[in-house]
């Protein structure tokens, strides 16, 4: 721990922890997360420049529902000086984010996407045929990469013919390591989406960038640049998040036969089985900033420090929950943060709970008992948004 801890900061708080590179996040990132709860639910942990650790699902939630405390304007950890890529609306702070969101949530409400079930059924069960034959396949790369990708182009009413080279530029986005590579890929995936934004203005059509032409923001039509803004986020928040639950659950399924014998005897049981996944093998932490020196849960923090909010280990908190660690079906209501909570609770969830459903029911019907293949990798990454690069599963023909 080399850096100096700032002064208002009590030592007793202090924790050694890198969210990206601890011990206990190897091969496991949600379960090294987990192995916090035996750390205060406010902690401070001395790498990136230092930063508040906030877990538990009741300080989670307070912080999350804090915006006056907890900034979403500036989520870099380290904090940098490099402009930041706007997203709109989830960098801004209400009273503008409520402008902002008001005009995208009406666009992912169940009725709205309703529509895509359909599509994701076909393109899965597509997917699955594909590769049912061989008894065996890359579960992230040859199927939980590809869905959500396509469902995005889908909801964008993009044009699919290139597909393909449109998934190349997502996988450069997820798997940038550099900040270099981030934004070589960030201007691919831009200038292909800014093209079909500008030629949709004044469309009489009814998908998701038309409707939002349609839109006004403090009295004067939206710009340009804030719907690539908006579009943007969509394809960040909606793609690799849902693809790296899927994968993680899956993994997790794979390796416990009686889960696999209980949904595929009760398929009727997957909804339920949707949120033991989201309850433990949520993906997404968030990074706030402190806006104002203060006190929150008794510790005093100053203007300016950071946190990461672990919104993904929320679910598996004892104290919400019995056996907080089992996948059990029925455990009744399954409490979770994995789509955040507050102003910017995830706008996509309806969506996201609409992939993942489709996407095991459709698997378990053709493919119920499998496993992970022998001596495969499965390599992951932690971080604020875990993945898992790769998850080979093998099943008998
Ligand atoms: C399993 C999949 C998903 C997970 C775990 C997830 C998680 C989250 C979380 C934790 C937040 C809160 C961010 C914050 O507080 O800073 C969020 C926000 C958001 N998500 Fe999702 N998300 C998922 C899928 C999706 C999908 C499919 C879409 C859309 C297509 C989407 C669109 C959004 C948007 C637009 C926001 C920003 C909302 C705002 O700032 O008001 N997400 N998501």
């Amino acid at each position: 721990m080399a850096m100096d801890i700032p002064p208002h900061v009590p030592r007793e708080l202090v924790f050694d922890f890198d969210f990206h590179t601890d011990q206990r996040l190897r091969d496991d990132p949600q379960r090294g997360f987990r192995s916090l709860y035996e750390l205060p639910s406010i902690f401070y942990a001395p790498h990136y420049g230092g930063h508040w650790v906030i877990s538990g699902y009741e300080t989670v939630f307070d912080a999350l529902h804090s915006p006056d405390i907890f900034s979403s304007e500036d989520q870099h950890i380290p904090p940098s000086d490099e402009p930041q890529f706007g997203q709109i609306p989830v960098m801004q702070d209400p009273p503008e984010h409520t402008v902002y969101r008001r005009l995208i949530s009406p666009l992912l409400s169940p009725k709205a996407v309703g529509a895509l079930e359909a599509r994701t059924r076909v393109l899965a069960s597509e997917l699955i045929e594909g590769f049912k034959d061989r008894g065996q396949c890359d579960f992230v790369r040859e199927f939980a990469a590809l869905v959500p990708v396509t469902i995005f182009l889908r909801l964008m009413d993009l044009p699919t013919d290139k597909l393909e080279e449109f998934r190349k530029w997502s996988d450069d986005f997820f798997s940038a390591g550099t900040e270099e590579a981030l934004r070589a890929a960030n201007d691919q995936i831009l200038a292909y989406i800014s093209g079909h934004i500008s030629s949709r203005r004044g469309s009489g059509a009814n998908d998701f960038i038309s409707a939002l032409w349609r839109e006004e923001v403090h009295g004067r039509p939206i710009t340009q640049e804030e719907m690539e803004a908006i579009c943007m986020l969509l394809f960040i928040a909606g793609t690799d998040t849902v693809t790296n639950t899927l994968g993680f659950s899956m993994r997790h399924i794979a390796e416990h036969p009686e889960i696999q014998e209980r949904i595929a005897s009760n398929p009727s049981e997957i909804p339920e089985a949707v949120e033991e996944c989201l309850r433990l093998f949520s993906t997404s932490n968030v990074q706030r900033r402190v806006a104002c020196d203060t006190t929150f849960r008794g510790v005093a923090m100053k203007r300016n420090d950071m946190a990461v909010v672990l919104t993904s280990t929320a679910g598996a908190d004892s104290e919400m929950t019995d056996n907080a660690e089992t996948f059990m079906l029925d455990r009744g209501r399954k409490q979770h943060l994995a789509f955040g909570a507050g102003p910017h609770r995830c706008a996509g969830s309806h969506l996201a709970r609409i992939e993942i459903k489709v996407c095991l029911q459709e698997w378990f019907k053709r493919i119920a008992r499998f496993g992970i293949k022998p001596a495969a990798e499965v390599p992951t990454r932690a971080g604020t948004v875990m993945g898992i690069m790769s998850l080979p599963l093998t099943w008998d023909l």
